[in-house]
């Protein structure tokens, strides 16, 4: 395996603490080895390694890749019109996703899978080397299982959304649809997915309905995350905690008792600033959760209906902006807390035996994510 040895890294961020005592593990004038997949060797350039081949970076910051750990990009069809409605003034409702059901289902594999690579490789230009992607745009057995089947070509984290709303042709027996989803359609999404989700929210599911199809899933070997607490308070957080979800995503609408409960739990909160504003509503109270010790990762939420946007560093500039976190914080979330949102800790981090995803920042510093909100700053991802 040859190796190669990456110097003149003006500011290095591993997420590793031991290297300054701060979550973002600061190093400066840094090298780093990689080994094929892996990252061999961290820290100051003067103690390097030799290595076969050499590369200098001439000063700039180097980061973990962005792990953006939730993603809806199975899909066809386009909402701009509903986007354009919003920013008149209409209200963003869960229904909308029936439009892109209808879409959907009407859209080849091939179709599917085109738009699905387009959206990972503009992720990946903007320095997202790890995504989640979801399912919940097809709600029928077969449409579930080739979304799920198309996701899982290109990622890993793939995730069971059957549960997103639900689909027209149930509107009259929600139950029935339950049944569905906790019977053959997860049967035929079980190959294909890590994880199996459900929108907890009024006009989608009800806190009892989650736990069955949490439970069904959890029965079948897939590990739950939720959507919770996006367009009202509700019982999706609390649930999340009870049950030791990996994440619970949106926490828009929480109360002390429900960021007391995360406190209490190992569950992530999973904050999506792209929703809050491309539905122009109040951001969530990420200072509150952080106050509290809660883990929290930012995630981009991509999708066609509350937030099309693939840009991580634009969800760090809202956070900060918007959210009031530290751009350090904001930083970890978007990849740290998005690998602890997935339950891995090969990424996220840059440190001995870590996956080798890097993303070089044509910028000398991290701060500058923030700092200058819009700009491709993503020079070059290694990965
Ligand atoms: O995470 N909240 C539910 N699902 C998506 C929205 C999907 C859509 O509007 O198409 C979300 O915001
Ligand atoms: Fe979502």
């Amino acid at each position: 395996m040859s190796s190669l040895l990456l110097t003149g890294i003006g500011e290095l961020v591993t997420n590793d603490l031991t290297h300054d005592g701060t979550p973002l593990g600061l190093l400066t004038d840094a090298a780093v080895v990689v080994e094929g997949r892996r990252v061999a060797w961290v820290g100051p350039r003067r103690d390097a390694p030799d290595a076969d081949a050499a590369r200098d970076l001439g000063g700039r910051a180097v980061i973990p890749g962005f792990v953006d750990s939730h993603s809806h990009l199975v899909f066809a069809g386009d909402r701009s019109a509903e986007f354009a409605a919003r920013m008149a003034g209409a209200s963003y409702r869960a229904g909308g996703i029936r439009t892109t059901v209808a879409a959907t289902r009407a859209a080849t594999d091939e179709q599917l899978s085109a738009h699905l690579a387009r959206h990972l490789e503009e992720m990946r230009r903007q320095g997202t080397t790890t995504v989640e992607v979801k399912s919940g745009y097809g709600l029928t057995v077969h449409d579930e299982a080739r979304s799920l089947a198309i996701a899982r070509q290109l990622t890993e984290e793939t995730t069971f959304l059957g549960a997103h709303v639900v689909p027209e042709e149930y509107a009259g027996d929600p139950d029935a649809y339950v049944e569905l989803v906790t019977g053959p359609m997860l049967e035929a999404a079980v190959p294909h997915a890590r994880w199996i989700d459900v929108f907890c929210e009024r006009g989608a599911f009800d806190g009892d309905q989650a736990r069955t199809i949490l439970a069904a899933g959890a029965a079948n070997g897939l590990r739950g995350r939720l959507h919770a607490n996006q367009l009202g308070p509700g019982p999706g957080v609390q649930l999340a905690c009870e049950l030791g979800l990996a994440a619970v995503d949106h926490c828009t609408h929480l109360d002390d008792a429900d960021v007391s409960a995360l406190a209490a739990s190992g569950t992530v909160a999973t904050l999506l600033p792209g929703v809050e504003f491309s539905t122009r509503s109040p951001y969530p109270d990420a200072r509150a959760l952080l106050d509290a010790g809660v883990t929290v990762a930012l995630a981009s939420d991509c999708n066609p209906g509350s937030s099309y946007t693939s840009s991580m560093p634009l969800c760090i500039a809202l956070a900060v902006r918007e959210m009031h976190m530290t751009p350090a914080e904001a930083l970890w979330s978007a990849s740290a807390g998005g690998a602890r949102a997935l339950d891995r800790d090969d990424v996220g981090v840059l440190v001995p035996g870590s996956r080798a995803h890097l993303a070089v920042l044509d910028a000398p510093s991290h701060l500058h994510l923030a700092y200058r909100p819009g700009v491709p700053l993503v020079q070059e991802v290694i990965a």
